[in-house]
């Protein structure tokens, strides 16, 4: 799935810039207003995980680049975290709860199978004049959630969606597995995506998937395929489980390969991006992208050391820490990207 904004520096071409848009299919433009970001106060360090697997510091830093992460205490829940980040979001775009049209919840680790976990961060923030649905779509789910948004208010059906990209992946790991439990970790954060008026905004998406792949990173059971039984639990079914090596080399690719589509549908290279935020899956592959595209990596956003794999959160929690750290000016361009379960991958350019 694409969607493009072709910009140029050709001052014709760049007045017809509504005409693009109107090739995209839409009355209008989309733009983020506002972010946010909440992290659980307990943190995790490689220390700590030494005393409860079979790992050590210098593995895990050399190996992907974390130090440590946030982990939820364990009565909490995924959306005590959207709330937080989302209130944040609409403070930050000077909005109201019921200013809200629209919210979705990137996120493979709802509050519950049933309902979703946005239907309870809308309530919980007062959007009441919101629908609210979840999408799943693994560690790419922030990107998907902000192109399927972006339709939304290309289209004039929404004036200001609340994308929230969060997970409590803690609540999914086998802690006696240390290839997934010195990874993942717990998050949220969240833009607001707003009716744009005149130039900037998202100026193009790439959305892919190969379910083929669906096994590289999964989860047994729990769902329709293998429902939750005696035997599952015993079995340790409803825990993550990633063929680490095989998705480490395909993510590198698939993630070179669609900053590179987005890229040109947006009418621009990699020296005119300004902060490239990837999601924080490991250090080697940020590295390995932002070398095989020229992207020096003193622009390329990473957060990975301090917060770990957060999936769907991890590109909304960095975007609200560079706005936060007054490192993304208006006209900046940035290079979003991601890759995870599903397969899935996507990237997106924004101007600020
Ligand atoms: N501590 C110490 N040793 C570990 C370990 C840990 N935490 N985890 C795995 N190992 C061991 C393995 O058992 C293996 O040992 P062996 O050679 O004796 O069999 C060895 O380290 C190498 O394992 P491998 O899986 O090949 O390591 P790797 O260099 O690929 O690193 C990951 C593992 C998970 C860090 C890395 O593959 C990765 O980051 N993958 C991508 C994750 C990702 O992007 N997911 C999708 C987006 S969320």
């Amino acid at each position: 799935m694409t969607g493009s904004t072709k910009r140029s520096s050709n001052s014709q071409k760049t007045s017809n810039a509504s005409q693009s848009d109107n090739r995209r299919g839409g009355l209008y433009g989309s733009i983020i207003t506002g972010t946010g970001a909440a992290l659980p106060k307990k943190i995790l360090t490689n220390a700590d995980l030494e005393r409860m697997v079979d790992t050590s510091d210098e593995w895990i830093t050399t190996r992907t680049g974390i130090r440590q992460r946030h982990i939820a205490a364990e009565s909490e829940t995924l959306s005590k975290y959207g709330v937080a980040a989302g209130r944040q979001a609409l403070e930050a775009a000077r909005l109201d709860p019921a200013d809200v049209s629209l919210i979705i919840c990137a996120t493979v680790t709802p509050d519950r199978p049933i309902p979703a976990t946005a239907c309870t961060i809308q309530h919980q923030l007062g959007c009441t004049k919101a629908g609210a649905f979840d999408m799943a779509a693994g560690c790419s789910g922030f990107i998907y959630a902000l192109a399927v948004a972006d339709q939304f208010v290309r289209s004039g059906a929404c004036e200001h969606v609340l994308v929230v990209g969060g997970e409590l992946l803690s609540k999914y790991l086998d802690w006696e597995d240390r290839s997934t439990c010195i990874i993942f970790a717990d998050g949220a954060g969240a833009v607001i995506l707003s009716r744009r008026s005149g130039q900037g905004g998202l100026l193009s998406f790439k959305l892919h998937a190969d379910g083929a792949l669906s096994d590289f990173i999964h989860v047994p059971a729990g769902g329709t395929a293998l429902p939750a039984s005696a035997e599952t639990v015993r079995n340790r079914m409803h825990y993550i489980r990633m063929k680490g090596n095989e998705t480490f080399k395909l993510a590198v690719r698939s993630i070179e390969n669609v900053s590179r589509e987005v890229l040109e549908m947006s009418g621009l290279t990699a020296s005119d991006i300004n902060l490239m935020i990837p999601h924080q899956a490991n250090r080697r592959i940020i590295d390995a992208v932002g070398s095989r595209l020229g992207i020096p990596p003193e622009r390329v956003y990473v957060n990975l050391d301090r917060v770990g794999n957060t999936s769907a959160a991890s590109i909304p929690i960095a975007l609200d820490e560079a706005v936060s750290r007054d490192l993304i000016h208006r006209g900046d361009r940035l290079l979003l990207a991601a890759f995870g379960a599903g397969l899935t991958w996507a990237g997106a350019v924004i101007e600020w």
